[in-house]
Order: structure tokens, then sequence, then C-alpha cells
């Protein structure tokens, strides 16, 4: 009683710039590497709500949305003396308000899965994170190169295929802010591509979408081989074969995600790499 007299009221708003210092604490406060940049990038490229008490950020959600069909839901942190309270219920019901029907992804916590349960979300697999300062990788002998200008459109397709859904707007960004590579079969279809940007202690590569394993091990050795000593980064569906052969070069299991969705209606293929949790 003498608590609720005490507190002033929660106000959620939606997320602007200047929430993201404090969304950062936020965030930093649960272990999470994001940097100011990091969120600086995901409301680029998002919409999202902000919890304020006495115009301390206290709760974040963000939605990506991909199109008309599919949104990532991501971001969703409470801050610890606000749990328990149903504020976490409270912003996702607000971010997805005008969702407009759209199949909902996203990858959860164990402390996020039973509030995604009880919101309607499904469990459909696993994401295993894994990280370290990369060992000696020899580069792919040949069928990587770097992605030109003009290969953007070829890359957007083909992950649309692969994820159903428009990650344009996503592709973009990285292109612009990070390195694309591509792989080609010898008619020249495009077989795969990959991205690399900078990300919390290192470097992500991610997504790393491919016709086969071989071909996401060449993708990565790309990006990897010059980078000997770094810290790198692949979140990969834990079915992907590739989580062994990371552990070989470095990049050794750090944790993990459930991937869940609700109002499901797309099929999307299981991706070697993602390029964040938070981004799909
Ligand atoms: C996950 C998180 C956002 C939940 O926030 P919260 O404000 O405590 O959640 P709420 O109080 O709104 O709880 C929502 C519902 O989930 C239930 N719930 C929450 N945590 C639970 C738990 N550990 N076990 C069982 N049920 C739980 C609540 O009972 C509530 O159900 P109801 O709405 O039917 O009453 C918060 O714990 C958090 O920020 N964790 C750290 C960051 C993180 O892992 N975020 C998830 C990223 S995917």
């Amino acid at each position: 009683m003498e608590k609720n007299i005490r507190m002033s009221p929660l106000q959620l708003t939606g997320i602007t710039q200047e929430n993201l210092a404090q969304a950062t604490v936020l965030s930093q406060a649960e272990s999470w590497p994001h940097r100011q940049e990091d969120w600086g990038m995901l409301l680029e490229l998002s919409q999202g709500v902000v919890a304020l008490r006495d115009a301390a950020v206290v709760g974040t959600t963000l939605r990506t949305n991909y199109g008309p069909d599919v949104s990532m839901m991501h971001m969703i942190i409470v801050g610890r003396s606000e749990r328990g309270q149903g504020l976490g219920r409270k912003l996702m019901e607000a971010a997805m308000e005008s969702s407009e029907g759209r199949e909902l992804r996203l990858v959860a916590t164990q402390e996020g899965l039973p509030l995604y349960e009880k919101m309607g979300f499904q469990r459909e697999g696993e994401i295993t994170q894994c990280q370290g300062n990369v060992g000696t990788v020899e580069p792919p002998i040949a069928g990587v190169s770097q992605a030109t200008a003009e290969e953007l459109d070829d890359i957007i397709q083909f992950d649309r295929a692969f994820f159903a859904a428009d990650r344009q707007a996503l592709l973009i960004w990285l292109a612009q802010n990070g390195r694309l590579a591509i792989t080609r079969s010898e008619d020249g279809r495009i077989t795969g591509y990959a991205a690399l940007r900078r990300f919390g202690r290192g470097q992500v590569i991610g997504p790393i979408m491919a016709s086969s394993l071989t071909q996401a091990q060449d993708l990565i050795r790309f990006f990897a081989a010059p980078l000997a000593g770094e810290f790198i980064r692949i979140d990969t569906d834990s079915t992907s074969g590739l989580v062994p052969w990371l552990d070989g070069i470095g990049l050794t299991r750090a944790g993990g995600g459930v991937r869940m969705r609700k109002n499901a209606k797309t099929e999307p293929r299981s991706a070697f790499g993602l390029c964040s949790q938070a981004l799909g």
C-alpha cells in the first residue's frame, strides 16, 4: 500500500532516440551486449514502446515490420524493480497493437518464455549463440565474393525466399553500414549470402542464408579469415549443423534462445545465421 502511494504513475509512450541512452543501461543490466549504436540501428528499422516512471526508462519493446506479412518483436525488457506486476504484458500488447494481423516472430530468453506462451506464441525451435576470438581460418578457395551495389536486389529477393518476408530495409542498412558477401552457381544464380557488421563486443556474421552447410562455412570463412584473434558472434539455428564446426574455429556456445511465432502464416526456411536474435 505504502509502495503504491510513493510510486508515481507509469507512462507508456513511443520510444525515441532520446530514450536510447537509458535503454542501453537497461539492457546492459541484463548483460546484453548492445551498445547505444546497436539500439540506434534497431530503432532505425523499428517502432516501439517505452515505459517511463519519473522520466526514467523502466521498460522497452520494439517491433520491426518486414513487409505486410511479418513482424519481429524484440528488446522486451522490464527493469528488475518493476517485474511481476504486468508491465511486460502491457508493453507487448502496446507494441502489438498496430501489427495489423501480421505473423509475429521472436526469439525468447528463458525468462521471457512464460510471458510469450501466455500470450499465445508457440515454440518452434532453438537458436544457439556462438562467440569468441576466432582462430586461424582458411579463406574459401573460390566462389565467394564481396557483393557489389548492383547485386543488392538479388540478395533481397534471395533473402525473401528463405526468410519468407521482406527484409529490404535491413539489407539496405547492412549494405550501407556493414559488408555483404555472395555466392553464385556456375550459371550465375545466387546461391547464398552473408553479412558482417559491428555489434556489441566485436562483430557479428549474419544473416547467413545458404543452400548448403559447405556454402555457409565458405561465407563465414570469407569474413573470418582476415579477423583472426578478433571477437565474432554467430547466432545459428540449433539444427543447422554449424555448431561443432564453429566450436572448432573458436566460436563456442554462449547461450541461445527459443524461436517462437504467433499467428503463423509463412513458411520460412531455417537459417545458418540470424542477423540477430532481435531481427531474426
Ligand atoms: C520477461 C520480462 C519482460 C517479463 O516482464 P514482467 O513485467 O515481469 O512480466 P509480467 O508481470 O507482465 O508477466 C506477464 C505474464 O507472464 C507471467 N510470468 C512472468 N514471468 C513468469 C515466470 N517466471 N513464471 C511463470 N509466469 C511468469 C506472469 O504471471 C504474467 O501472467 P498474467 O499476465 O496472466 O498474469 C522480464 O522478466 C524481463 O525483462 N526479463 C529480462 C529480459 C528478458 O529476458 N526479456 C525477454 C526477452 S525475449
